[in-house]
């Protein structure tokens, strides 16, 4: 595969640390959403990849019935965020999730929040995880990016590669191959709606994808 992973060099070069968490680690209603389908089905093993600076990591961690017995791994890119994931507690691999160094099924959950639109090759990466997943993957996408393909330059990087249409176009392909992947969209309007709002600005209508797949 003819991989250039130079644009994902745009957080370790262009973005400072508390800048980043300025715009993640704000309160979000749909990441409120995520921990609750998280929190819900307990699992024992989550991975989220490219974790960023911990947001949902140290929310993960913090939940009640998280203990000793739960593993936890973020996997990051951007090297000053795996450091950071480190210091304040963390597992952090710093990776890149073609291929990652865990069996079948390892995760029960698996989450991957604002990555997948910004890879060039993101088939065999969604194949990656979904070979990973137990129970559940959840995706997220921002319609005000992603809605239509295009690309953004931004500090000379380009940014967004990613559509939501043709992601899911690729979903759906993978289920007429018969995996029989069941994929459930939450969108998130804008304007706000029930006890997951509010949320606007800069993360407008972000799109949840959950796939639960079919196991024999
Ligand atoms: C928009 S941020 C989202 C961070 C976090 N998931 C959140 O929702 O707050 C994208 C993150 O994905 C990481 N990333 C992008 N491509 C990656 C890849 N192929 N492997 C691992 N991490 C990646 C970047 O370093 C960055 O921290």
């Amino acid at each position: 595969m003819k991989d250039n992973l130079q644009h994902l060099r745009y957080w370790e070069e262009s973005v400072e640390i508390e800048t980043f968490k300025s715009w993640c680690h704000k309160e979000q209603g749909w990441k409120d959403f995520i921990i609750d389908e998280i929190e819900k089905d307990e699992p024992r093993r989550v991975l989220d990849i490219g974790c960023g600076t911990g947001h949902m990591g140290l929310k993960i961690v913090s939940l009640p019935y998280f203990s000793d017995k739960h593993e936890y791994v973020g996997t990051e890119i951007t090297d000053k965020f795996v450091k950071y994931n480190k210091n304040q507690g963390l597992t952090c691999l710093n990776t890149d999730f073609l291929k990652l160094p865990y069996k079948d099924r390892h995760f029960d959950v698996v989450i991957c929040l604002d990555v997948m639109n910004h890879q060039i090759e993101y088939e065999d990466r969604v194949l990656e995880l979904l070979r990973v997943t137990n129970k559940k993957l959840i995706f997220s996408f921002h319609l005000n990016w992603v809605q239509y393909p295009y690309i953004e330059q931004r500090r000379g990087h380009i940014h967004h590669h990613l559509s939501l249409n043709k992601f899911l176009t690729f979903l759906k392909t993978r289920a007429n191959l018969g995996l029989e992947e069941e994929i459930r969209g939450v969108s998130f309007p804008n304007p706000p709606i029930s006890k997951y709002g509010p949320h606007g600005g800069w993360h407008t209508r972000p799109q949840v994808i959950i796939i639960e797949p079919k196991r024999d």
